[in-house]
């Protein structure tokens, strides 16, 4: 017999609404509680001299490497235990084999040696992926009309490394490549950065919702409505999640990620349910775009519904949430 039938009767005896009665009541039966080290914050960088404001992202400006810097330290000091860092490349350095993700010198690489230096107790995350920089927006590199697997993962491992080198913490691979977190163990390890995580984009969708990111990373143009279907998830399917974590785990997945968030909940819950691995979700930038724009117009209470949702991501066992929210919902959260 279900537990709640042997210890209580039914209405009305049985209550529910008593525990919701009072604010200390509710507060004390809560299961799921929010707090600022859940969240996990990206970031736009650019250069000096270019645009910073993203439209599409309202309030999620591209920021310079001084500026970063400064977010950063506003992070650290708010408890933000770590941001993600993704570059939007100027035109002129793209080209179709995306060779600045190799440059130790290119944005990013900047931006992780400043933020150490000036930060050392936060977390940076670099994204793995080769779409800021070719100029046809993919995520490794074409032959004929396929990305290239083996070819593009040896690649990503290179710009891996070029990041670890810079003293990145976290590497994060959204590029969606077979065999690909293996492979950058191997050779994070084989450099001496075996302290290096690899945060996993183990099930990453081919998603509508990534458009406003498009924009503010600038690849929108390059792809000109290409598709990633061929590597990124079909949205219809759940038990290929499943093999994906299994295999990024295998190969050496230090935590994983559900992408996008809010619609694939089910996705989080299923994988919360079948592997002891710390799951974070992405936010995504639509997601983040929706929510903004209603509020804007008046249709939501802007900082309710976000802290809803961020809820909701830890209620569906996220360890963590990725999050263009990270800062505004951390000073909701440590305000007393
Ligand atoms: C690409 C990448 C994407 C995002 C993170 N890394 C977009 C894509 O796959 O086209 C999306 C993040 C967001 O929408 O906020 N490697």
């Amino acid at each position: 017999m279900p537990k709640t039938t042997t210890i209580l009767g039914q209405y009305p005896e049985t209550r529910l609404r008593r525990n919701r009665r009072d604010d200390w009541s509710r507060r004390m039966v809560r299961e799921t509680i929010l707090s600022v080290d859940d969240l996990i914050w990206p970031i736009f960088i650019r250069e000096d001299g270019t645009e910073g404001e993203v439209p599409s992202m309202p309030g999620a400006r591209r920021l310079t490497v001084t500026e970063v810097v400064e977010a950063a330290r506003e992070a650290e000091n708010i408890g933000i235990p770590a941001i993600a860092l993704f570059p939007y490349t100027n035109p002129d350095k793209k080209c179709a084999e995306g060779k600045e993700a190799l440059n130790s010198d290119n944005l990013i690489c900047q931006a992780i040696r400043a933020i150490k230096k000036a930060c050392p107790s936060l977390g940076v995350i670099a994204d793995v992926a080769l779409d800021p920089y070719t100029s046809h927006g993919h995520d490794g590199v074409l032959r004929g009309y396929h990305v290239a697997n083996d070819e593009s993962v040896e690649i990503l491992c290179q710009q891996a490394l070029v990041q670890a080198e810079a003293g990145v913490d976290i590497i994060s691979p959204s590029d969606m490549m077979d065999g690909r977190i293996g492979a950058l163990r191997k050779a994070l390890d084989g450099k001496g950065f075996e302290h290096v995580r690899l945060m996993s984009y183990a099930a990453k969708y081919a998603s509508g919702f990534y458009g406003p990111f498009r924009d503010a990373v600038g690849s929108k143009g390059n792809l000109a409505g290409a598709s990633k279907a061929t590597y990124q998830m079909d949205p219809g399917n759940t038990d290929e999640a499943l093999r994906e974590v299994a295999l990024d785990i295998q190969e050496g997945a230090d935590m994983v990620i559900v992408k996008p968030g809010l619609p694939y909940l089910d996705i989080v819950r299923r994988v919360k349910d079948s592997f002891n691995v710390p799951i974070f979700a992405y936010q995504i930038s639509g997601e983040y775009a929706m929510i903004k724009a209603a509020a804007q117009n008046g249709w939501l209470d802007h900082d309710r519904v976000m802290l809803e949702t961020l809820l909701a991501f830890k209620r569906a066992g996220c360890s963590g949430i990725w999050t263009y929210f990270a800062l505004e919902a951390a000073k909701i959260l440590t305000a007393d």
